[in-house]
Parts: structure tokens; C-alpha cells; sequence
């Protein structure tokens, strides 16, 4: 079919409004160019992240009305834990207020001064509560997956070969833990397959190593596996969800992702009952007791809703397709994107669009006040002004100076697409006229949330 109608219909809409050029400027003067230091009600079109701004269902609504409230043994708790448990398959289940707080309570129990963490793609917050451990982020990924016009089903992937050699070298008793990052949400929302997860697994375990699962996106990712991986698709999304989670041991998650809550997070641990009892009193002084964590009965109760939904095959189809189709407009006008086109954004290579800007000068930071200048539309960086410091302070070099173009859940239309498309496009044909920024005030850890900046 040539239209593919939403599958749902909209109860409920907010304004957006274009605020002019001038005021557009006065704006990011006032946030000394740093974009996420900027009032929602200056930005036109969003697409800083897709998280905890998705739009809820109907169901989720209600859910919020019918939220228990009780201090402990809250009924709400007892339906997320019932949801979570049957959608992982593990059995211990603690809330917490989002995912880095997940990150909080359980890396200082996992990492030992001077332990590496390996990954597919450490979350930024995950790579500063890392550090913040005294522990060392190591990314293991193909060089392919990180070569934008490489097009491979599964680029999320975890470089095994990597992982070998450096088990080989260093032998697993400096590993703190695995982690993979489903969907690899930094190097562009791409899907880790069911065969590496399984490998991964098997290697994990020989050496004895605690395999964990950053799960923001999980549903996207068993989509992905639904589609490409050929023994799943007669496999539905929550049989194959069971099975990625059963190759590992805990499951870390930020609910404000595919289960499309405003606030929400999760630690899940299978069988490492010592992990979970730890993690349960650790958490009681910062997050709260082990049957809230930080969250309200009510968002318990919409984040298990959004749970359930979370695995409904139209509305992520929906969702992929649209991410998809704004990929395909800016592939047409020969943008550099990161391909194939990930599951809940765009990325766009500023180091292809600004040759001429040098990392430590933020190409992607540059591309994205440009954007908004132009037309409204926000963006996020993730290059090496997000990327920060090396150990010793060194200017850190990102990979990737990629800008990220956040699609929110059910919230803009195909029309919002193509205006973010056509000012894309607008924005790249006056690439010449981009400055590189520096620095003026950061700060030692994720410096990208407060820092200031000036053009050079
Ligand atoms: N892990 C991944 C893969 C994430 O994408 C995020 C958040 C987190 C962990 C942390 O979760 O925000 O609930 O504390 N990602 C957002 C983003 C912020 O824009 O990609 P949180």
C-alpha cells in the first residue's frame, strides 16, 4: 500500500508554536549554545530523545486514575512485577525512577576499582556512573558498524572477536561485567541479533562473567530480530523477548523508552539472588523502598500497561517505518546518514556535512544549533562534546560525530517528518557557513548537560 495509516487514532493534542528567527537567536544566546539549556516552549519540533515523552495509550491514562498509592505492598507494584516477570521470564523485580538510577544502585555493587565494563556501546550514563565506580567503559564493536554506508542487519552487534582477544590477553578477572545495549542507542538505534546475544552469552558464561542487559529499547530490538533473523519470523515479539533476556542475568532498564512512560525504571535479576538482595537494601536509602523506587502507584501502574503494549507488532511497526521514512527523504537528497536507518532515530554524520569542523570543535553541536536556528527543530548531539574527557582530561574523540534526530512515540505526524526533512536539507546546502564552537564552562562528568559554549 502506498499509505500506511497510524493505527491509532488521537484523543489528545497539545500547541506547538514557531517562534521567529530573532527570538530563535536571543535563545540560544541566552543558553550560551548549549541545546539542551533551552525552554521547551522556544523549540517548534522536538526531537531531542524519545524518552519519557512518548504519547501514552488510553489505557496508560486510566492506569494513572487507578495507581495505589499505599506506601508498601502496593497493588500497582504487584501488577508491574507480575508484567515484568512474565515479559523477562526473571524473577526478582525492583522499580526504580528511571534508568540511570537502575545504573546507580547496582554498579557500585558489580564494579571493583579499576574493573572494566565491556559493551556493545555503553549508554553515556552508563559510561559516567562507570567511571564514577572507578571502573573503565571499553567498547566492542566492528568497525563496520561504525561505517555509515556499511549496510548490515545487525550493526548493534557486540564485536566478538574483540571480546576473545581481550579475554585471551587479560583473562575475565578484571571484567566487572557484559553489557548489551539493546537497541546500540549512541552508534544509531541499531539492533544486536539473537545469534550475538547467544554468543555473547556463551563466552560470558565460560569465563564466568555476569551478562547484563541495558534494555531501554527492547521491544524495538526484538522487532528488528522478528524481521531480519530468519528462524524468528514465525516467532511472536513476546517469545522472542523471552528468549533474548534468557541469555542473561539482569536486565537494566529505563521504562521511558518502548514502554512509553514519562517517568520509570527497572532492575530485573534471573537467578542471582545475593545481586538482588544487595540491590534491594541499596536502594532504599537514595531511591526509596523496593516496592516503589522512586516512582508513584500511579506510574507503576501506566509503566505496566505500557509494558504490555510495548510488544504490540503494529505500533512498532509504525513506529520503525516512520523513523524509516524520514531517514529515506534525507537519504534521497544525499545526506550522510548512519545506515541501515535505526528503530528511534535518525543520525547524521556532521563529520561528513562539516569536513571543516575538527572534533573538539563539536560538528554535531554546530549542526544542531544551525537546525534550530533554521527552523525550530532540536536535535542532540552524540560526538565528542557528549563523548568527554579521557582520564587524564585529554580532549575525548568520539567515534561518531553524529546529530541525532529523536522520534518521540505516536506524538508527530508524517507532516512534522517532512518539515524536519526539508530544513535538514536547507540547513546542510549552508554548510559552508558553520562555525566549530569551544568551550567555556564544562563540568567533569556528562559536561554536555550544563556546559557553555561560544562559535569560534
Ligand atoms: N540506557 C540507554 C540505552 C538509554 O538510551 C538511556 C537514556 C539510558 C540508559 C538512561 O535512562 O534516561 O531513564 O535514566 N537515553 C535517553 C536518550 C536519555 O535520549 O537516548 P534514563
Amino acid at each position: 500500500a502506498k499509505y500506511e495509516p497510524e493505527p491509532f487514532k488521537i484523543k489528545a493534542t497539545e500547541p506547538i508554536r514557531l517562534i521567529t528567527r530573532e527570538e530563535r537567536e536571543k535563545v540560544l544566546q541566552k543558553a550560551y549554545f548549549n541545546t539542551l539549556n533551552m525552554a521547551s516552549s522556544d523549540i517548534f519540533i522536538d526531537l531531542l530523545t524519545d524518552s519519557g515523552n512518548s504519547s501514552m495509550t488510553d489505557r496508560q491514562w486510566s492506569g494513572l486514575m487507578m495507581g495505589d498509592e499505599s506506601y508498601t505492598g502496593s497493588r500497582s507494584f504487584f501488577r508491574l512485577e507480575e508484567v515484568v516477570q512474565s515479559l523477562t521470564g526473571y524473577k526478582h523485580v525492583l522499580p526504580v525512577h528511571q534508568g540511570r538510577a537502575a545504573e546507580n544502585v547496582v554498579f557500585p555493587l558489580l564494579i571493583k576499582k579499576g574493573q572494566v565494563v565491556i559493551g556493545n556501546t555503553n549508554f553515556t550514563t552508563s559510561k559516567a556512573h562507570i567511571q564514577i565506580n572507578q571502573g573503565i567503559s571499553l567498547d566492542f564493536i566492528s568497525s563496520d558498524s561504525l561505517n555509515i554506508s556499511v549496510e548490515k542487519d545487525f550493526k548493534g552487534n557486540l564485536d566478538t572477536d574483540q571480546l576473545l582477544t581481550y579475554l585471551k590477553e587479560n583473562g575475565s578477572q578484571n571484567v566487572a561485567f557484559i553489557m548489551i545495549t539493546i537497541t546500540n542507542n549512541n552508534i544509531g538505534g541499531l539492533p544486536v541479533s539473537m545469534q550475538n546475544i547467544k554468543e555473547v552469552s556463551k563466552i560470558a558464561k565460560e569465563h564466568g562473567i555476569l551478562l547484563v542487559f541495558d534494555a531501554a529499547r527492547f521491544a524495538e530490538n526484538a522487532y528488528y530480530i522478528h524481521e531480519r533473523e530468519d528462524s524468528f519470523k514465525e516467532k511472536n515479539l513476546k517469545q522472542i523477548i523471552l528468549e533474548m533476556f534468557s541469555f542473561g542475568d539482569v536486565v537494566l532498564m529505563s521504562g521511558k523508552k518502548d514502554a512509553a512512560v514519562n517517568i520509570g525504571g527497572l532492575i530485573v535479576v534471573k537467578d542471582k539472588v545475593d545481586l538482588y538482595e544487595s540491590a534491594k537494601y541499596a536502594m532504599i536509602p537514595i531511591e526509596g523502598f523496593p516496592q516503589y523506587g522512586g516512582l508513584a502507584g500511579r506510574d507503576m501502574e501506566a509503566f505496566a500497561i505500557g509494558l504490555e503494549e510495548s510488544t504490540r507488532y503494529e505500533f512498532l511497526q509504525q513506529r520503525i517505518k516512520q523513523v524509516e521514512n524520514l531517514g529515506k527523504q534525507l537519504i534521497a537528497a544525499g545526506i550522510p546518514i548512519q545506515k541501515p536507518i535505526g528503530g528511534h532515530a535518525i543520525y547524521l554524520d556532521a563529520k561528513k556535512i562539516l569536513p571543516h569542523i575538527p572534533p573538539c570543535e563539536f560538528p554535531a553541536l554546530a549542526l544542531c544549533i544551525h537546525l534550530y536556528l533554521e527552523s525550530g527543530i532540536r536535535g542532540s548531539e552524540m560526538g565528542s562534546f557528549s563523548y568527554g574527557r579521557g582520564p587524564n582530561g585529554e580532549d575525548g574523540i568520539s567515534p561518531c560525530e553524529f546529530l541525532r534526530l529523536c522520534i518521540p512515540r505516536r506524538v508527530y505526524t508524517d507532516n512534522h517528518m517532512r518539515y524536519v526533512a526539508d530544513n535538514v536539507i536547507k540547513v546542510c546546502e549552508k554548510r559552508q557557513e558553520i562555525k566549530g564552537l569551544k568551550l567555556i564552562f564544562e563540568t567533569k562528568y556528562l559536561r554536555d548537560a550544563t556546559s557553555k559554549l561560544e562559535f569560534k
